[in-house]
């Protein structure tokens, strides 16, 4: 039998691409490229010492789709990475995002239904929750309230995939809520390549220290938070990658049902406590200053991860160090 996984060359995609390799899975990826690279498909197999099947394609185009599913019988479950992730590129670019992470995964979830593949694991985000009324969040706080179109694609495709469990229990889903994923393989292989300049913390602070840019503009120190700058539940993405096995393991489990988790660590540390740590961790300088808020900020948010642990076993165990050290040597191996 076979996994699907859609966006296997991204970021995420890729480290859980390993996992599932190093588990003995047959993988099948698609992916167009389109925020990734195809260096990355050698990465993989040169940490893992496997091979998997690839496809080219854009799994928006339901014939190309279509295709894969018709030369894989065998495909028993999908996880679902691909889509657009960038949240201030969603706001100049609504329906781009709207087509292709929302119309996208119909297509996709048409094209399962067709083949009765039924098993399917989704990336979502903490941000579906918005800005949270509490601190630690758990599954059961509100949803919504989403501050841009790619945290509201997140939303919309997660009432999409209730609703079609609701149709039809046949359906096994897993809707996995990442909190702020950093850091990269130890290999140094696979890691995290935004184009252009970051908008994420981690590839920011990393480039600083490199002295690719300058400094670090810190977006805001007058926040309610024990620093003033924001709190985030930082996750290395090894991490992550791993929730999806125990995800799949789940499925697997005719365990017939709908369920969704956090994946973090229910750490919550300041910008500030990230400059601070990965200095430590790497001894690099990161200069920085403080600027305005960034629009669409939120004070705090971290997650509480007890029922992925209850649930699915699954806990994260890689520290702060960790994170920034495996950020700092994928840069450097570049
Ligand atoms: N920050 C800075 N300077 C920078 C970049 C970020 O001070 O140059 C701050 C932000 O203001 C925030 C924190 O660092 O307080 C983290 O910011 P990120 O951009 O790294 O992450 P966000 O929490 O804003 O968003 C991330 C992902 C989203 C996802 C969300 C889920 O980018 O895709 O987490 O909570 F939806």
């Amino acid at each position: 039998m076979s996994i699907l996984v859609t966006g296997g060359a991204g970021f995420i995609g890729s480290h859980t691409v390993v996992e599932l390799l190093n588990k003995g899975e047959n993988v099948i990826i698609i992916d167009n490229f389109y925020n990734s690279k195809p260096e990355v498909l050698d990465s993989i197999r040169k940490i893992t010492g496997k091979d998997f099947k690839f496809y080219e394609i854009d799994y928006t185009k339901g014939e190309d789709l279509e295709k894969v599913f018709k030369e894989n019988k065998d495909i028993e479950s999908v996880i679902h990475f691909a889509g657009y992730k960038a949240v201030g590129e969603s706001v100049k670019k609504p329906l781009e995002y709207y087509t292709n992470n929302v119309a996208g995964t119909l297509v996709l979830l048409e094209t399962m239904r067709k083949y009765d593949v039924k098993k399917l694991v989704f990336s979502s985000s903490a941000t579906v929750y918005g800005d949270p009324e509490i601190v630690p969040i758990t599954e059961e706080c509100k949803t919504g309230g989403t501050t841009n179109p790619y945290g509201t694609t997140k939303l919309f495709i997660e009432q999409i995939l209730k609703d079609l469990y609701n149709s039809d229990n046949n359906w096994d889903i897993v809707i996995l809520r990442y909190f702020n994923p950093v850091g990269a393989h130890e290999s140094g292989l696979i890691g995290e390549e935004p184009q252009g300049i970051p908008n994420n913390l981690m590839p920011y602070i990393v480039r600083v220290a490199q002295g690719t840019l300058k400094e670090l503009s810190i977006f805001g120190n007058d926040y309610n938070t024990p620093d003033g700058t924001g709190v985030r539940d930082y996750i290395h993405v090894v991490d992550l990658a791993k929730g999806h096995i125990k995800a799949i393991e789940k499925l697997n489990k005719e365990n017939k049902g709908l369920f969704i988790y956090n994946l973090g660590t229910g750490h919550g540390y300041s910008v500030l406590d990230m400059v601070k740590a990965f200095e430590k961790a790497t001894g690099k300088e990161v200069p920085y200053k403080i600027v305005e808020r960034r629009p669409g900020d939120i004070a705090e948010c971290y997650s509480d991860p007890k029922k992925a642990e209850e649930e699915l076993g699954w806990k994260a165990t890689k520290t702060l160090q960790e994170m920034c050290n495996d950020s700092w040597n994928f840069i450097n191996k570049k």
